[in-house]
C-alpha cells in the first residue's frame, strides 16, 4: 500500500454532512460551546435539502385549528403502525418549537395576510384524528422551503463559529477495539490530502441512498455514505425495505414536483381525464398519503389508463389554479415543469410518474439520535460516540411510510435533539481520546485498494447494473418472484465489487475514485433493502407485497435489522416502541386513538 501521511484534527463533535439535519446539529452543538467540525463532500448550501420544496410540518394552527396530538396521530397512521411511538410523539410535540426557532434564525417563510407563517395542506395530514377535513400544517417558503432553511442554518452555524471542512469525503469511521466511535478518516478532494478527525462524538447526517435506484428525485450525491460506513463498522441498518416513491416525479427526468402542488388544489387524471383518486381515497383523494397515491397511479397505468404514447404515466393538472397562486406559491415547480417537461403549467398538465424519493430505513437510533447496536438482551443498546440524524438515521419516526413535509421537520427536530443530548454526554473539558491506529490503517488500506483497483468492471457500469436491478426488483409493487430475483441479482452485483476498475490513480479531484467510494456505500444499502424486503411477508406502508397484500401486525409489527458484510446480509428484528412519552393525563395522546386499524384515506 502507498504510504499516506495525514493531518489530525481534534473536536468535541464531528458532524458528517451539511444538509438540514447536519447543519441543525452543527448549529446546536456550536451554540452550547462544543468545539464542532462539520465535514461535507459538497458545499453546505448545495446539500440535497436545498431541493426540498413543499414545506415543513408543524401544528402551528395558523390557518385553522390544529394540535400536536393530531399531527402525531397522522404520523402514526402514515407510518402504518411501524414507527416508534416515543419518537413520533417527540417529533410532533417539538415541531412547533423547532419551526419558531427557524423563524427566529431568519428563515424567510411565506406569510399570511396577518403576517403569520403560511401553511398549506399536504397528503395524510388531517384534523380530528383522521375524522376531520385536511389540515393546513405544512409551513412553506413558496416552494423553495429547503433552500430557505439551508441558507439560514449555514449562516447561523458560521455565526456560532462552527468550523466547516468543505469538499472533504468521509472514507470510514474510526472505531476502538471495544466499539466506541472515535472519529472519521476523510479525503480532501481538492488537494488530495488525508485527514483524521478525532472526536468524542460523530454525528452522521449523510442523507439517503436514493441513487441506488435508476430514477430518483434525490441528488446524485445521495449515496448512503453514512449507512455504508456503519455497515463496515459492523453495525446494523434498520427497516431498509421501506423505500418511498413520490407520486409526482417529472416523467423521464425524475425531478420533484412538490406535493404542495396538490396541496394548493392540483389533481391527478388518467387517460380518460378521470380524477381517479376519488375512487381509491374518497375522503382525502389526491391528498391521501404518498404510498397510497403512488400505488393508485401504478394501478391506473397497469390497467391501461396511463397517458402519453406509451400509456405509461399520469397527468398532474394545475392549469385551473389562479395564475397568482402559481406565481406566488409554486414558482419553482412552474419553472421545473417548463425546463424538464416543456410544459406551461398555466395551460397544460405535467406528465408525472412515481419516482424514488426517500428512505424510511437507515441507521437505527433512539429519539436523541444516538445510534443503536441492538444485542439479544437489549434491543436499545447504544453504540457509544455515534449519532445519526436526518434521512441517514431511522429514529424510527416514519415507520413504513413517511408523510410529506415530515422530512424537513425530522431534520430540524432530531438535529436539534442530538445537540440537546450532546450537552449531557459530551464533556468539553476532557481530552479527545487518541483514535485507534488499527482502525485508521484499515480505512486507508481500503482507500488505497480502491485507488489502485485493477479489475474489469468500470464503476459506472456496475452502478448502472445495481440501479436497474433495484428499479425492477424492489419497486412500488413487489412479489415473491421480483424480490427473489432482486436478492439473487443484487448478491451477484455486490460480488462484482472485487472486480471494480478505477482508471485514475491521482488524489486531486479524482471523481472516478470518489464515485467508487460512493458505490461501496450504495451497495450495502441496496443489498440490505432487497434482502429485508424479500424477508417481510406482508404489505405495510411503502412495502406493497402482492403475494401478501395485507398488513400482518401479529407477525410483522417489528423493525428489520440488517448487518451487511460484502455480499452477505444477516437479518434480525427488534420490537417497535409502543409506549408514548406522556400519558393522556399529562396532556399526551390517548393511546386508544393510535391503536392499529385499517389504514384508509
Ligand atoms: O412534495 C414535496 O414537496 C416533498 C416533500 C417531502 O418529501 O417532505
Amino acid at each position: 500500500m502507498a504510504a499516506y501521511e495525514y493531518e489530525t484534527h481534534e473536536y468535541d463533535v464531528v458532524v458528517v454532512g451539511a444538509g438540514g439535519a447536519g447543519l441543525r446539529a452543527t448549529l446546536g452543538m456550536a451554540e452550547q460551546g462544543l468545539r464542532t467540525a462539520c465535514i461535507t463532500k459538497v458545499f453546505p448550501t448545495r446539500s440535497h435539502t436545498v431541493a426540498a420544496q413543499g414545506g415543513i410540518a408543524a401544528s402551528l394552527g395558523n390557518m385553522g385549528p390544529d394540535h400536536w396530538q393530531w399531527h402525531m396521530y397522522d404520523t402514526v397512521k402514515g407510518s402504518d403502525w411501524l414507527g416508534d411511538t416515543d419518537a413520533m410523539e417527540y417529533l410532533a410535540r417539538e415541531a412547533p418549537k423547532a419551526v419558531y426557532e427557524l423563524e427566529h434564525y431568519g428563515v424567510p417563510f411565506s406569510r399570511t395576510e396577518a403576517g403569520k407563517i403560511y401553511q398549506r395542506p399536504f397528503g395524510g395530514h388531517t384534523t380530528e384524528f383522521g375524522e376531520g377535513p385536511p389540515v393546513q400544517r405544512t409551513c412553506a417558503a413558496a416552494d423553495r422551503t429547503g433552500h430557505a432553511i439551508l441558507h439560514t442554518l449555514y449562516g447561523q452555524s458560521l455565526k456560532q463559529k462552527a468550523e466547516f471542512f468543505i469538499e472533504y469525503f468521509a472514507i470510514d469511521l474510526i472505531m476502538s477495539e471495544d466499539g466506541q466511535c472515535q472519529g472519521v478518516v476523510a479525503w480532501k478532494l481538492d488537494d488530495g490530502s488525508i485527514h483524521v478527525f478525532a472526536s468524542k462524538m460523530v454525528v452522521l447526517a449523510t442523507g439517503g441512498y436514493g441513487r441506488a435506484y435508476f430514477s430518483a428525485t434525490s441528488a446524485h450525491t445521495c449515496t448512503g455514505d453514512g449507512g455504508g460506513m456503519v455497515a463496515r463498522a459492523g453495525l446494523p441498518l434498520q427497516d431498509m425495505e421501506f423505500v418511498q416513491f413520490h407520486p409526482t416525479g417529472i416523467y423521464g427526468a425524475g425531478c420533484l414536483i412538490t406535493e404542495g402542488a396538490r396541496g394548493e388544489g392540483g389533481y391527478l387524471t388518467n387517460s380518460e381525464g378521470e380524477r381517479f383518486m376519488e375512487r381509491y381515497a374518497p375522503t382525502y383523494k389526491d391528498l391521501a398519503s404518498r404510498d397510497v397515491v403512488s400505488r393508485c397511479m401504478t394501478m391506473e397505468i397497469r390497467e391501461g389508463r396511463g397517458v402519453g404514447a406509451g400509456k405509461d404515466h399520469i397527468h398532474l393538472n394545475l392549469s385551473h389554479l389562479p395564475p397568482e397562486t402559481l406565481a406566488e406559491r409554486l414558482p419553482g415547480i412552474s419553472e421545473s415543469a417548463k425546463i424538464f417537461a416543456g410544459v406551461d403549467v398555466t395551460k397544460e398538465p405535467i406528465p408525472v410518474l412515481p419516482t424514488v424519493h426517500y428512505n424510511m430505513g437507515g441507521i437505527p437510533t433512539n429519539y436523541w439520535g444516538e445510534v443503536l447496536n441492538p444485542t439479544a438482551d437489549n434491543p436499545d443498546n447504544i453504540a457509544p460516540g455515534l449519532m445519526a440524524v436526518g434521512e441517514a438515521g431511522c429514529a424510527s419516526v416514519h415507520g413504513a411510510n413517511r408523510l410529506g413535509s415530515n422530512s424537513l421537520i425530522d431534520l430540524v427536530v432530531f438535529g436539534r435533539a442530538a445537540a440537546i443530548r450532546a450537552k449531557d454526554v459530551v464533556d468539553p473539558t476532557t481530552a479527545v481520546p487518541t483514535p485507534n491506529q488499527a482502525s485508521i490503517d484499515a480505512a486507508l488500506s481500503r482507500f488505497d485498494g480502491l485507488r489502485y483497483a485493477e479489475g474489469q468492471t468500470p464503476t459506472a457500469e456496475l452502478r448502472l447494473e445495481m440501479q436497474k436491478t433495484m428499479q425492477a426488483d424492489a419497486a412500488v409493487f413487489r412479489t415473491e418472484k421480483t424480490l427473489a430475483d432482486g436478492v439473487r441479482n443484487m448478491t451477484a452485483i455486490a460480488g462484482k465489487m472485487g472486480d471494480i476498475k478505477v482508471t485514475d490513480r491521482s488524489l486531486i479531484w479524482n471523481s472516478d475514485l470518489m464515485e467508487t467510494l460512493e458505490l461501496t456505500n450504495l451497495m450495502p444499502n441496496a443489498l440490505a433493502t432487497v434482502v429485508s424486503a424479500e424477508a417481510r411477508k406482508e404489505s405495510r406502508g411503502a412495502h406493497a407485497h402482492e403475494d401478501y397484500p395485507d398488513r400482518d401486525d401479529a407477525n410483522w409489527r417489528k423493525h428489520t435489522l440488517s448487518w451487511v458484510e460484502a455480499e452477505n446480509v444477516r437479518l434480525a428484528y427488534r420490537p417497535v416502541h409502543l409506549e408514548p412519552l406522556s400519558t393522556a393525563e399529562d396532556g399526551g395522546i390517548d393511546v386508544a386513538k393510535i391503536a392499529p386499524k385499517a389504514r384508509v384515506y
